[in-house]
């Protein structure tokens, strides 16, 4: 399980977690670097995770599987979270979606064949006033049409 962080990171997390009356506050900090090291969390590091944190797998679990930024599965180099609430929605999110699996060539929650992209739906990313709106890695971009996507898909694969 230690190749998914290094014993240094265990560490200070074990020490960061002791220190805390409630660990579990902890999850998403524990996941995210395990993400970081491996591109997803496989079940090993939602047991390390929960081993650092001194509480049950299952409540790591329930983090995981709840937060659509933690990947449970393998996905590709950069994941495109496309907004599917509602001011997104009535400002053309569907269409927006619909572009992005033709130019893909993907359904949702899949991988293009080159590895780079992996398409998912996700919720409100405060970016209610750019509606339609994306995200990919930690950057959203809003007033999205088809051109733009084009624009934006054309950077992120450099
Ligand atoms: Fe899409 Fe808020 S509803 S960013």
């Amino acid at each position: 399980m230690s190749q998914l962080l290094n014993i240094e990171t265990i560490d200070d997390f074990k020490a960061k977690a002791a220190a805390l009356p409630h660990p579990r506050e902890m999850v998403v900090d524990v996941l995210r670097a395990i993400q970081n090291s491996h591109g997803w969390v496989p079940d090993d590091g939602v047991e390390l995770a929960a081993e650092i944190l001194g509480i049950p797998p299952i409540e790591v679990e329930e983090v995981a599987t709840f937060y659509d930024k933690i990947y449970r599965s393998p996905v590709g180099q950069k994941v495109i979270h496309v907004c599917d609430s509602i001011c997104c929605w009535v400002r053309g999110s569907e269409e927006i979606y619909l572009y992005l699996q033709q130019k893909l060539g993907i359904a949702p929650g899949e991988t293009t064949a080159d590895g780079a992209f992996t398409l998912l739906p996700t919720c409100c990313l405060g970016a209610c006033d750019q509606a339609p709106a994306m995200m990919i890695g930690f950057t959203t971009f809003g007033n999205l049409t088809p051109q733009r996507i084009d624009e934006i898909l054309e950077q992120e694969r450099l």
